[in-house]
């Protein structure tokens, strides 16, 4: 069962499991998380009632709610547990401060300044939170709302984002942001004349976003030549143009590769229903590259993992993240996990986050050989993981000793796995269900 909500971001809770236990069945792949967020700061823009299906029921999406809810809107997500709805009514929106407790806690809350400047033409917000996995700053978000006319300065802690009036510009970024492009996009969407961004990020959750917003009634064109050339054009409408809208969230790609990594682990066989197939090329090469077989069923956007034949299981020598199609950073971690106790050396370099290799010392005091240099990890495979007490210190990585401890020896105990509600609506359900032992202790 998806456990609710009983408390935001709340960390004091464990997953224990006993590993060694293949994984079989079928599951279903939740609503993306990074969809669903720009999407629902989105609605922030519209001056109407949106219907959201599909939406994870996750820490991340209550507290993009809770930011929602703080301006005024009124934001039903009674179906959000039973159904995974969530209804937002925009019309009533007034305050233009958004509260700290709930900037710092995610990253993401800072796309809300590009949809409440085109909406109030004033935001105020505190330099947003989010998972510790490296430096995360915001210049390219803050450069795209000046190109557009925002005059934006800072008091301590907090800046301030101000237009009477937001006109179109050109703006180039010098290396693609997921988050830059959604908040210029969502900016641009009611300035005046034409905004022209290039080399903006090329991620599926940029293109859900524009048809989230081409259906409200903006004039956004990704089409042509958007992946070549990261060219995306938007032609400013009037607020009042805007409509609202029923919509329903694509399947969580990241999700789906950590069932895939599991599976892997485990020695099993799986089937992946609601599966976004398209946008996972690059992790299904690695995964077929490593051994294991994958049938795809496009018709019925399923795959099945078989990793059954444990002997087959080996690493590949080099594999890298970047931005999208390449291998994602959020799998990073994931793939760090199935490496361990895969035959051979992988080197796996880190091109998008500096930190994101916290999860190594965790992994290494389960018995994984990791070395780090610099940007690079080097796991020497085929060692026996044993179960211990481990610390998750960030969504991916925490996730990751989950994933780690369906392979181990004995039992493992994975501690502040808070952090891990923050993009898995239900980690221990699913896996339960495909046969691991597995489950929550306080
Ligand atoms: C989004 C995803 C996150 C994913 C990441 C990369 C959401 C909610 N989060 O994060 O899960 O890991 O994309 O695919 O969708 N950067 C700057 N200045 C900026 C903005 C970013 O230097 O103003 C840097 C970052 O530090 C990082 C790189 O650009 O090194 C890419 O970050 P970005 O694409 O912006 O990631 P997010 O949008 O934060």
């Amino acid at each position: 069962m998806v456990k609710p909500m009983t408390q935001f971001g709340g960390n004091d809770e464990s997953i224990r499991m006993e590993g060694k236990k293949p994984l079989g069945g079928r599951i279903r792949i939740q609503g993306s998380k990074n969809a669903a967020l720009p999407v629902l700061a989105a609605c922030m823009l519209i001056p109407g009632k949106c219907v959201l299906r599909g939406c994870p029921n996750i820490t991340d999406i209550e507290c993009m709610c809770s930011l929602l809810k703080s301006t005024g809107a009124v934001v039903d997500t009674e179906e959000l547990l039973a159904d995974n709805r969530i209804v937002v009514d925009t019309r009533s929106v007034r305050e233009r401060r958004l509260p700290e407790k709930y900037v710092s806690a995610m990253r993401s809350s800072v796309v809300l300044m590009g949809a409440m400047l085109g909406r109030l033409g004033e935001v105020c917000v505190n330099y947003p939170g989010g998972c510790v996995i490296g430096e995360r700053p915001i210049d390219l978000h803050l450069y795209g709302l000046e190109k557009l006319g925002a005059q934006i300065w800072t008091e301590g802690n907090h800046i301030h984002a101000y237009a009477d009036e937001l006109k179109g510009a050109v703006i180039e970024f010098p290396f693609s942001s997921v988050g830059a492009t959604q908040n210029v996009i969502l900016a641009a969407v009611t300035a005046q004349g034409t905004t022209v961004i290039k080399n903006a990020a090329r991620e599926p959750e940029v293109i859900e976003l524009c048809k989230f917003l081409n259906l409200a009634g903006a004039s956004i064109d990704y089409a042509g030549t958007f992946f070549k050339s990261g060219r995306i054009e938007i032609h400013g409408v009037e607020l009042s143009r805007l409509h609202g809208v029923d919509y329903t969230v694509i399947p969580d790609r990241i999700v789906a590769g950590t069932y895939l990594f599991a599976t892997m682990v485990s020695g099993g066989k799986v089937t992946l229903e609601n599966i976004p197939i398209g946008q996972l090329g690059s992790v299904c090469d690695i995964i077929t590259g490593m051994g294991a077989d994958i049938e795809m069923d496009a018709a019925r956007s399923e795959i099945t993992v078989n990793a059954c034949d444990r002997d087959r299981i080996k690493n590949l020598p080099y594999i890298e993240t970047d931005v999208y199609p390449a291998f994602p950073t959020d799998l990073q971690s994931l793939l760090l996990a199935a490496a361990c106790t895969a035959k051979g050396e992988l080197r796996i370099r880190e091109r998008i986050f500096s930190s994101r290799f916290r999860i190594v010392e965790e992994l290494k005091r389960m018995g994984a050989d990791i070395a780090i240099e610099g940007d690079t990890a080097i796991v020497t495979g085929d060692r026996e993981l044993e179960g211990r007490t481990v610390i998750a210190k960030e969504l991916r990585g925490g996730a990751a000793l989950v994933i780690a401890g369906l392979g181990a020896s004995g039992i493992t105990t994975v501690a502040d796995s808070g952090y891990i509600r923050r993009g898995y609506q239900n980690i221990v359900g699913d896996l339960s269900e495909l046969g691991a032992r597995i489950r929550y202790v306080n």
